[in-house]
C-alpha cells in the first residue's frame, strides 16, 4: 500500500518555534559524538547541582569490565530539581493535573504544593526510620501520592521501587525481598474502569510469604475507604503520618551516582530483575529528551498515558516533566471508561497540548471506527507520541488523521526501561516523519546494526540493535547481580550494549524496530519473558511441561500463545484450560493472560532436548506451511499433531 511510504516533512510553523530545527538537530548531535565530555558537561547545567561535576564521563562497555560513571563527583538531590527550584517562578502553576476514574474527579497541585506534600511524606517516611540508602516498594493507584512518594524517597536519599499495581501478590512479594525493602507504601484500593482493586489485600498477602519480614510497615492512602484488614505496629494511615509533619525537609545531597530507583522488567530467563538507575545522569537526561523529544514549551498541558509502575511513567509522568517545570496529567483510569470517548474528552477538559500513549491504546480506539472520537475536538493538541512497540503504520495514520486532526506531528519514541529515555525519535522540528519509523537517534546516542557474530553492518540493512556507547540515562546493573547486568546486556556482543531487538535501518538512515530478537513478548506494550510464563505453568500439578509464545494480534500487537503437555492421566478439559488461565492470571497479574492454550501431547524439540520455539511461533502465527528444516527434531510427528490440532483464536 503505498500510503505506507508517506513522510511527513517538518511543518515550518513547529520547526520556527522549536528547541531544535534540523541545523541545530544535525550541529547538536554532532557535537554530541565527537565532544561527549563537552556536549554533557554542558547539558548538565540544566539541573541545580549542590556540587557541580568536575569529571564527565567515565563509561567501559568492554565486558571484562563494565563500569558505568556520569558526573561522578558531583551532587545533587533530584526532589530539590522537580520541586525547589521551581518555587520561585512557578510555585503556584500546577504541577500535577490529576483526573480520576471518575470523569467528575480531578483536582490542580501546586508546585507549592507538591512541595509541601512531598516534604511532609519525607519527613514522614523519617520518623519511621528510612534513611538514606534503604530501599521503599510502591505498590500504588495513580493518584498524586504514587509521586509524592517517588519524591520523597528521593529528598530523603531512599531508593524506590514502584511495582505496577496489576501485579500479584507474588510479583510483590518477590520485588519486596530483591530490595530488601523495610518499608511498602500502598492504597486501600485502586480504581480503574469502576471497578476496585484491592491493594492493601494483595499487601497483605504478599507480605505473608516467607522472607518478606524485612518489611516493617506498611503505609496505606485512603483512596476508596474500602473495607481491609489492619495489622496494628505495621500498617500506618498515610493521612496521619504525614498531616502532623513540618512541610519544609532538607534535600540530602546524594552522590550523581548514588541510586534512584530500582525498577523490575523482564528478560528472556530467570525471574523479572531490577534494573538500577542513578541520579545526576538520570535526571539530565530525563528532562532533556523531555524538551526535546516532546519540544515541550513554557506553559504547555503534558500528558502521558502510561502507570508510574513502568519506566515510562517514572521518566515522562514524574521526573523529566516536574525537572522541566512542566504540568504533566496524571490519569487514575483507563481509556475505555465510561466509553472510549475518554481519552480525547480528557484532551478537551484540561487542554492538553502534548499526548503521549501506546500503540495498543490508539489499535483499541481505531477498532471502534472513526466516530468514536466524535465527543471531542481535541483541539488543543499540538502534538502526538507513541511508545511501548513499533507502531504499524495503519495505526500512525489513525492517530495523526483521527486523534490528531492532521495537524499533530507523532514522535514514535524507541527506548527501554534500561535505557531510562528516550534512545531513537523524531525531534517535532528537526525530523521528516515516516510512519512506522522511530526515525532517527536522540543526542549522545550511536546506535549500530550487527549480525549474529557482532559484526556491524553498514547502510541499508537489517541486524541486531546494538549501543555503541554510553548515555547518561543508562541503567548501571542489576540491583544485586552486576554479574547478570554484565551476562544479559554485554556479553553477546563485547563492547556494546544489547537491546535484545530487532531492527531495519533504510536509505535515509531511518530506524525501523522490528521486535524482540529472544525469548520476551511485548503485549500491548508489557514486556513480559516466556520463561517466566513458563515456569508459572508448570507449577501446576496437572502440567507436565509448558511452552509460551507470541503470536500477532490486532490490538495488543502481541498475544500469549501456550502449548502445554499434560501429565499422565490428566483430562485435557476445557474447564482446565480456565483454571491454568486463572492460575497465570493470579501468579503474575492480569496482563499474562493467555489469550490461547493449546493442548500439546509433544513439543518440537531438538535432540539434545530444545524446544525450537521457531516452529512454535509458525504454528501460533498459522504460517504452518513455511516451518523450515525440521529434520534435526528428535520426533518431527510432533509437529503434524501440533498443526492438526491448531486451537482457533
Ligand atoms: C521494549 C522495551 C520504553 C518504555 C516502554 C517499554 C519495545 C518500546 C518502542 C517503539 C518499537 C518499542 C522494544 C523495547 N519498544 N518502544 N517506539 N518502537 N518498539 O519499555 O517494557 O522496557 O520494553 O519495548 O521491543 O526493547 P520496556
Amino acid at each position: 500500500m503505498s500510503e505506507h511510504n508517506n513522510v511527513y516533512p517538518v511543518r515550518d510553523s513547529i520547526a520556527a518555534k522549536a528547541w531544535a530545527d534540523k541545523d541545530k538537530y544535525a550541529a547538536m548531535y554532532q557535537q554530541s559524538m565527537d565532544d561527549p565530555e563537552g556536549f554533557w558537561g554542558e547539558q548538565a547545567k540544566r539541573l541545580d547541582w549542590i556540587k557541580p561535576p568536575s569529571k564527565i564521563k567515565n563509561t567501559s562497555f568492554a565486558r571484562d569490565n563494565v563500569d558505568i560513571r556520569w558526573f561522578e563527583d558531583g551532587e545533587l538531590n533530584v526532589a530539590a530539581n522537580c520541586l525547589d527550584r521551581h518555587l520561585e517562578k512557578r510555585g503556584d502553576q500546577t504541577a500535577i493535573i490529576w483526573e480520576g476514574d471518575n470523569p467528575n474527579e480531578s483536582k490542580h497541585i501546586s508546585y507549592r504544593e507538591l512541595y509541601e506534600r512531598t516534604n511532609q511524606l519525607a519527613n514522614g517516611l523519617k520518623s519511621l526510620g528510612i534513611k538514606k540508602g534503604d530501599t521503599v516498594t510502591l505498590y500504588m493507584p495513580m493518584i498524586p501520592e504514587a509521586a509524592m512518594a517517588m519524591l520523597a524517597c528521593a529528598r530523603i536519599g531512599a531508593v524506590h521501587s514502584v511495582v505496577f499495581g496489576g501485579f500479584s501478590p507474588d510479583a510483590v512479594a518477590q520485588r519486596v525481598i530483591g530490595a530488601d525493602s523495610k518499608l511498602v507504601i500502598t492504597a486501600d484500593e485502586s480504581v480503574r474502569g469502576g471497578k476496585h482493586v484491592p491493594l492493601k489485600e494483595n499487601v497483605d498477602s504478599a507480605l505473608k510469604r516467607d522472607g518478606t519480614d524485612v518489611c516493617k510497615n506498611v503505609l496505606v492512602v485512603k483512596r476508596t475507604g474500602g473495607d481491609i484488614d489492619w495489622q496494628e505496629g505495621r500498617d500506618i494511615w498515610f493521612d496521619e503520618l504525614v498531616d502532623k509533619q513540618s512541610t519544609e525537609c532538607p534535600a540530602e545531597a546524594m552522590n550523581a551516582e548514588d541510586p534512584l530507583f530500582i525498577l523490575y522488567t523482564s528478560g528472556s530467563t530467570g525471574a523479572p530483575k531490577g534494573l538500577k538507575h542513578t541520579t545526576g545522569g538520570y535526571l539530565t537526561y530525563a528532562a532533556m529528551t523531555h524538551q526535546y523529544v516532546f519540544d515541550y514549551q513554557e506553559g504547555e498541558i503534558y500528558w502521558c498515558t502510561a502507570d508510574v509502575g513502568w519506566v515510562t511513567g517514572h521518566s515522562y509522568i514524574v521526573y523529566g516533566p516536574l525537572a522541566n517545570g512542566a504540568t504533566t496529567l496524571m490519569f487514575e483510569g483507563v481509556p475505555s471508561y465510561p466509553t472510549h470517548g475518554r481519552m480525547g474528552e480528557i484532551v478537551d477538559k484540561h487542554q492538553v497540548n502534548i499526548l503521549y500513549t501506546a500503540p495498543t491504546a490508539v489499535r483499541a480506539l481505531m477498532a471502534h471506527g472513526d466516530g468514536v472520537m466524535d465527543s471531542s475536538k481535541r483541539d488543543s493538541l499540538r502534538l502526538l507520541g507513541s511508545v511501548g512497540e513499533p507502531i504499524n503504520p495503519e495505526a500512525w495514520e489513525w492517530f495523526y488523521r483521527v486523534i490528531g486532526n492532521e495537524k499533530c506531528p507523532i514522535v514514535d519514541t524507541w527506548w527501554q526501561t534500561e535505557t531510562g529515555g528516550i534512545m531513537i525519535a523524531p525531534l517535532p522540528g528537526a525530523t521528516d516523519l515516516k510512519p512506522g519509523s522511530a526515525t532517527t537517534p536522540f543526542f549522545g546516542v550511536k546506535p549500530a546494526l550487527v549480525d549474529n557474530e557482532g559484526h556491524q553492518l553498514e547502510g541499508a540493512t537489517e541486524g541486531n540493535l546494538v549501543i555503541l556507547d554510553s548515555w547518561p540515562g543508562q541503567a548501571r546493573s542489576i540491583w544485586g547481580d552486576h554479574e547478570r547486568f554484565v551476562q544479559t546486556y554485554f556479553s553477546t556482543y563485547d563492547g556494546m550494549y544489547f537491546t535484545g531487538d530487532g531492527c531495519r535501518r533504510d536509505e535515509d538512515g531511518y530506524y525501523w524496530i522490528t521486535g524482540r530478537v529472544d525469548d520476551v513478548l511485548n503485549v500491548s506494550g508489557h514486556r513480559m519473558g516466556t520463561a517466566e510464563i513458563e515456569s508459572s505453568l508448570v507449577a501446576h500439578s496437572a502440567v507436565a511441561e509448558a511452552a509460551v509464545v507470541g503470536f500477532p494480534h490486532d490490538i495488543k500487537g502481541q498475544g500469549i500463545y501456550i502449548y502445554v503437555t499434560l501429565n499422565d492421566g490428566i483430562d485435557p478439559t476445557d474447564e482446565l484450560k480456565k483454571e491454568l488461565t486463572q492460575w497465570v492470571r493470579k501468579d503474575i497479574g492480569p496482563i499474562a493472560s493467555p489469550d490461547v492454550i493449546q493442548w500439546a501431547p509433544g513439543l518440537p524439540k531438538t535432540r539434545s532436548g530444545k524446544i525450537m520455539r521457531r516452529i512454535l511461533r509458525k504454528i501460533a502465527a498459522n504460517e504452518c506451511d513455511g516451518l523450515g528444516d525440521t529434520s534435526t527434531l528428535a520426533d518431527p510427528s510432533v509437529v503434524d499433531d501440533l498443526i492438526e490440532h491448531r486451537a482457533n483464536q
